[in-house]
C-alpha cells in the first residue's frame, strides 16, 4: 500500500530564508521538499536551478529533494541536479519524444524518476514502458508554471486512472492541493502530495501537513481494502 508523503513547495516559501524555510517543513512533519524548477521556456517563468539546489542540500543535510523540471530539455540537467544533491527527477512527458532515455539518465545518477503529465497530456499518454520504468507519477491539478491557481478537478479522474493501472506506484499530485481539495485527491489513489501556498501560507504548517497526510492514509487503507 503506497504511504502518505507530503512534499511542500518551496515556491511559496521565503527563498531568501530557503534553507530555513526547508528545514521548518521537515520539522513540521514533512518528508520531502518539492523544488520547482521552471526555466523560462517550457514554462514563461523561470525560478532555480542546480546552483540554488546545491545550497539547500549543503545546508539541510539528508532532505530529500523532489525536484519538479518544469524545462524543455529534461535530459540536459540530469547530471547538474544528481551533482546539486537531487532525490528525484521528475520531467515532463510533454518535453520529450524520449522519455525512456530521460529515465535512464536519471537513473545511472542515481535518482529516483518521477514523470509528470500536464492538465490536457490524458493519462493514457503514460505507457506501461514508461510508468515501469518510473518511481513515481505526478498528475498536474493546475497548469505547470506558478503557484497558488486554484485546483483543476477535472485532472482528478487522470488519478483514478493511473491507480488502477498501478496499484503500487507513488501517485503524486501538484497545485491547488491543500486541506479543501485533498479528499478528492486522496479518494482516486494519490499518495505523494504536494502543497505550496496552503502549506507555507498556514499559521500552523504541522496541522496542515498531519491533516493532509491522515487523509491519504486513510484513503489508501481504503482502496487496499477493496
Ligand atoms: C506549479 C508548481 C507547483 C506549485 C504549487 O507550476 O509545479 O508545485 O508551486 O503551488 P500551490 O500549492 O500554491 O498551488
Ligand atoms: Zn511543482
Amino acid at each position: 500500500m503506497p504511504r502518505a508523503i507530503i512534499s511542500p513547495s518551496v515556491l511559496a516559501s521565503d527563498f531568501g530564508q530557503l534553507t530555513a524555510e526547508c528545514k521548518r517543513m521537515i520539522k513540521g512533519g514533512a518528508e520531502w521538499l518539492h523544488m520547482d524548477v521552471m526555466d523560462g521556456h517550457f514554462v514563461p517563468n523561470i525560478t532555480m536551478g542546480a546552483p540554488v539546489l546545491a545550497c539547500v542540500s549543503k545546508g539541510v543535510p539528508g532532505i530529500f529533494m523532489d525536484c519538479h523540471m518544469m524545462v524543455s530539455d529534461p535530459a540536459k540537467w540530469v547530471n547538474d541536479i544528481a551533482d546539486a544533491g537531487g532525490s528525484l527527477y521528475c520531467f515532463h512527458l510533454e518535453a520529450t519524444d524520449d522519455p525512456l532515455s530521460v529515465i535512464k539518465a536519471i537513473r545511472e545518477r542515481n535518482m529516483k524518476v518521477g514523470v509528470a503529465i500536464s492538465p490536457d497530456t490524458p493519462s493514457t499518454a503514460v505507457t506501461d514502458d514508461v510508468a515501469n520504468a518510473a518511481d513515481m507519477l505526478l498528475v498536474m491539478t493546475v497548469y505547470p508554471g506558478r503557484g497558488g491557481q486554484k485546483f483543476l478537478e477535472r485532472c482528478v479522474p487522470k488519478v483514478a486512472e493511473l491507480r488502477a493501472r498501478f496499484p503500487d506506484k507513488d501517485i503524486e499530485v501538484d497545485g491547488g492541493v491543500g486541506p479543501k481539495t485533498i479528499d478528492v485527491c486522496a479518494d482516486a489513489g494519490s499518495n505523494v502530495i504536494v502543497a505550496g501556498t496552503a502549506i507555507f501560507g498556514a499559521g500552523n504548517p504541522e496541522e496542515v501537513i498531519a491533516g493532509l497526510k491522515a487523509t491519504v492514509n486513510t484513503a489508501q487503507a481504503k482502496l487496499s481494502s477493496s
